[in-house]
């Protein structure tokens, strides 16, 4: 169902309430990956363009007591955004009362306010992540209008997503637009041949996505440390490699109902440290030693599954191929990054999480179609469920 943009609405003058992901990582204050503020730029700088009074909000963390706000302050958040702008913006550092509404009325055409992060409303009884009418409420009634530009939020029913759209007329932004467009066309409407890879560490975060896929996909290939579990069901020795023990039956179950669909790695790379340091042997995934655990898919496997990019209209990607936070283990997730990224005919699509950071840090930002700003929402999304976020915005 067509959702309704930003675009349809009249800004001028309005005061424009607008819901961000900037869950940024950040360590010792400083933000480490400034991604979801550059994604959220365009949906803002038009509302500036058109005269529209902006008040943002959004979450940062998990705020569980008091002593957690601290830590969690959007104020860098605040920085790094006017920065971006090129513009001062606002920051209250309060998510309610007299000093917040005060601040939205003077607010002039074009301005900019952040408000505090949403769960210093979590501290007493968890009225953000509860979605508490009240709150809803209260923040909707600070706005003329709402633009739910916050994807990576939309596997969430929170009073500062789905509370607020129950109080006010709702459509999404462009990067929420974007990534209906794109991750929900890989589930609603694909262009055919669809080609998913899917790798991570554990078969157990991606069943739903898997089992869904193979509903969809022509092909299905599976690295990383998830797929040993699958060559554990296939009877294989994987030595010290990684094992859910209590997905097998599952993984047998798989890969007998769905044959030549699932695309299994063929040779891979072992060491018998976990260490960057360790000395690596490339060997078949029917040679695995007992003493040794694969850490990342080799190169024959990298080629395999470049073969069988070829002629897709449509790649999905979640989780990386090996241990890729260790250089030495890095390149089978590289060589699956560089071959999604020269598909130039292919709608192409990294469905958030790992695999985007690593695509991104690799610099293949560009090269793809979409790259997912969720985690948790593009995977809850390919598992094909309803994202409560995405459903609260007005259809066309
Ligand atoms: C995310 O990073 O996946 C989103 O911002 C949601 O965060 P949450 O898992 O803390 O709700």
């Amino acid at each position: 169902m067509a959702k309704k943009i930003v675009t349809d609405l009249e800004l001028k003058g309005k005061t424009v309430l607008v819901r961000a992901d900037f869950n940024v990582p950040m360590k010792d204050g400083e933000i480490t990956d400034d991604n979801r503020i550059v994604q959220a730029l365009p949906t803002i700088k038009y509302i500036i363009e058109q005269g529209g009074k902006i008040v943002l909000f959004s979450h940062l963390g998990k705020v569980k007591e008091e002593s957690d706000k601290a830590g969690l302050t959007l104020k860098p958040v605040a920085d790094a955004l006017s920065e971006k702008l090129g513009k001062e913006i606002t920051f209250v550092p309060e998510t309610r009362g007299k000093k917040l509404e005060q601040a939205v009325k003077d607010l002039n055409d074009g301005d900019v306010l952040l408000v505090e992060n949403t769960r210093y409303e979590d501290v007493d009884g968890k009225k953000e992540s509860k979605n508490d009418p009240e709150l809803g409420k209260y923040w909707a009634s600070l706005g003329d209008v709402f633009v739910n530009d916050a994807f990576g939020t939309a596997h969430r029913e929170h009073a500062s997503n789905v509370g607020i759209a129950s109080n006010l007329e709702t459509v999404a932004g462009f990067l929420m637009e974007k990534e209906i467009k794109y991750i929900g066309g890989v589930v609603e409407n694909p262009d055919k041949p669809v080609v998913a890879i899917l790798g991570g560490a554990k078969v157990s975060d991606k069943i739903g996505v898997i089992t869904n896929l193979l509903n969809i996909a022509d092909k299905v290939l599976i690295g990383g440390g998830m797929s040993y579990t699958f060559f554990k069901a296939q009877g294989k020795e994987i030595g010290l490699s990684l094992l859910e023990k209590d997905k097998v039956d599952f993984a047998k179950e798989l890969l007998d109902r769905a044959g030549d669909q699932i695309v299994l790695p063929v040779d891979c790379k072992i060491a018998k440290e976990f260490s960057n340091d360790a000395e690596i042997t490339e060997v078949s995934v029917d040679d695995i030693p007992a003493d040794q655990e694969a850490m990342d898919i080799g190169p024959k496997t990298v080629e395999l599954f470049k073969e069988q990019l070829q002629g897709a209209h449509t790649v999905v990607w979640n989780g990386p191929m090996g241990v890729f936070e260790l250089s030495n283990f890095a390149k089978g997730t590289i060589g699956v990054c560089e071959a999604i990224a020269e598909l130039k005919d292919a709608n192409t699509i990294i469905g958030g999480g790992d695999s985007a950071a690593a695509a991104i840090s690799l610099g293949y930002g560009d090269d793809f179609s979409h790259i997912s700003t969720g985690g948790g929402a593009s995977l809850e999304y390919l598992e094909g469920k309803e994202l409560p976020g995405v459903v609260a915005i007005a259809n066309k």
